[in-house]
């Protein structure tokens, strides 16, 4: 949770003012890009300060758009002095309070309002809308082919929606998407059909774009040709997850077995990070490197949610053992069974067509994971002959 928010361009001034900050649980940031990136991930944030470097036209515009989008966040507004033609425009876009720089008992007690504001407005809308779902994102990768991300996309998303959840499949695998085949999904609708309305898409674009799999799981496919996927920007796909997030409890990303920048625009704004390992050297390799990734981005321990697919595979490597080597603890255990092969042969998801079965029962833990109710203990894990760590 991060509730506040301060963009301080000064590095004096952030160097100066930061500990304290973040000591409140502020986050600080540099840019106004970077506060662009942050709020989509930070639904909850109620307060956010703009120093006095930022440019006055920008502030403004921000604020006049967060109004519409964001309306429970107040803005302050620091500027160096206080000319009232500036601050008239200020309020008119709905800056809350504009505040002298050197003032910081003035700048404490505007924040302390808008955020009191903030609440009061939230607990009145909460009412309104407690009621609409506002998307997990839960973005599954591997640094190889052939792991099983897509079959542990297409899995997860079935037990996701099994346990009553809205889920949308979102296959960023734009060259090489086999959602639609895993599914039987005839692909005439895709992601790049939306190419035309990047910049403005809404909710009706987007529903035009998504191919409907049964009530409660829709997908988004990649395009047929691999020319349209190369075609499709980072910043399209955050906003297709900015206009699916309302509209849906979770949103399940495949993704290539490179990280392309889409994956990264799709990882910027996950709740869950699904790597797969697969008990062999280069896979595990891979994964090794993704968890310094992850450290390096500060992506948090307990949103991490590794799945050690085709568990059961006679390597020499016992699952302990491959904790140790990538350095993360497993959330499930897949076995390797050939009734996955039927199962992807046949584009019908085995935890549809064998809930009971042993690959299906891994993936609504890993769905019990992710909405966070606690799996039963041991007894669906018996086969593996050995507990997952929790
Ligand atoms: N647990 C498993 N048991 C048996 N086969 C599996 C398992 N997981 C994946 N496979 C097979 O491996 C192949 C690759 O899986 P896929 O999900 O397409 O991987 P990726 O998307 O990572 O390239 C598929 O044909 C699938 O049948
Ligand atoms: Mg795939």
């Amino acid at each position: 949770m991060t509730l506040y928010v301060y963009v301080e361009p000064d590095q004096r001034r952030r160097e100066e003012l930061g500990p304290a900050f973040r000591e409140v649980g502020c986050t600080m940031l540099t840019t106004m890009a970077e506060l662009e990136a942050h709020l989509p991930r930070y639904p909850e944030t109620l307060l956010v300060i703009l120093g006095a470097q930022v440019d006055l036209d920008e502030a403004l515009m921000f604020t006049a758009y967060q109004r519409l989008q964001r309306p429970l966040i107040g803005v302050v507004l620091i500027r160096y002095t206080l000319d009232p033609g500036v601050v008239v425009q200020c309020l008119r876009s709905g800056v809350r309070e504009v505040v002298e720089e050197a003032d910081s008992e003035g700048l404490r007690a505007a924040t302390v309002r808008s955020v009191d504001l903030s609440r009061a407005l939230g607990t009145t809308m909460r009412s309104v809308t407690e009621a609409a779902p506002y998307a997990r994102v839960v973005t599954v990768f591997a640094g190889k082919g052939g792991c099983g991300r897509t079959m542990i996309a297409v899995n997860l998303a079935v037990a996701l929606a099994s346990a009553g959840r809205r889920v949308l499949v979102i296959d960023l695998d734009l060259q090489f998407g086999d959602v639609a085949i895993m599914m039987k999904l005839s692909p005439e609708r895709s992601i790049a059909g939306g190419l035309a309305m990047a910049g403005r898409l809404d909710e009706q674009g987007l529903r035009s774009l998504v191919t409907p799999y049964r009530p409660g799981l829709d997908t988004l496919l990649a395009p047929s040709s691999p020319a349209e996927g190369e075609q499709v920007r980072r910043e399209f796909v955050v906003e297709l997850l900015d206009v699916a997030r309302p509209l849906y409890d979770f949103i399940v990303v495949d993704t290539p077995a490179v990280v392309t920048d889409q994956v990264l625009a799709a990882l910027d704004m996950s709740d869950f990070f699904v790597p797969i390992v697969t008990p062999d050297l280069p896979t595990l390799k891979s994964v090794r490197l993704t968890k310094e990734m992850f450290d390096l981005l500060d992506y948090p321990q307990d949103r991490r949610l590794l799945v050690f697919n085709r568990a059961n595979t006679q390597v020499g490597l016992s699952p302990a053992e491959v904790e140790e080597a990538v350095g993360m603890p497993f959330a499930v255990l897949v076995p390797s069974s050939r009734d996955v092969i039927v199962s992807v042969n046949q584009g019908e998801p085995i935890t549809i067509t064998d809930p009971l079965h042993p690959v299906s029962r891994a993936m609504s833990d890993l769905a019990d994971r992710c909405t966070g109710v606690q799996s039963p203990p041991v007894k669906q894990r018996r086969f593996f002959g050995r507990k997952t760590k929790a």
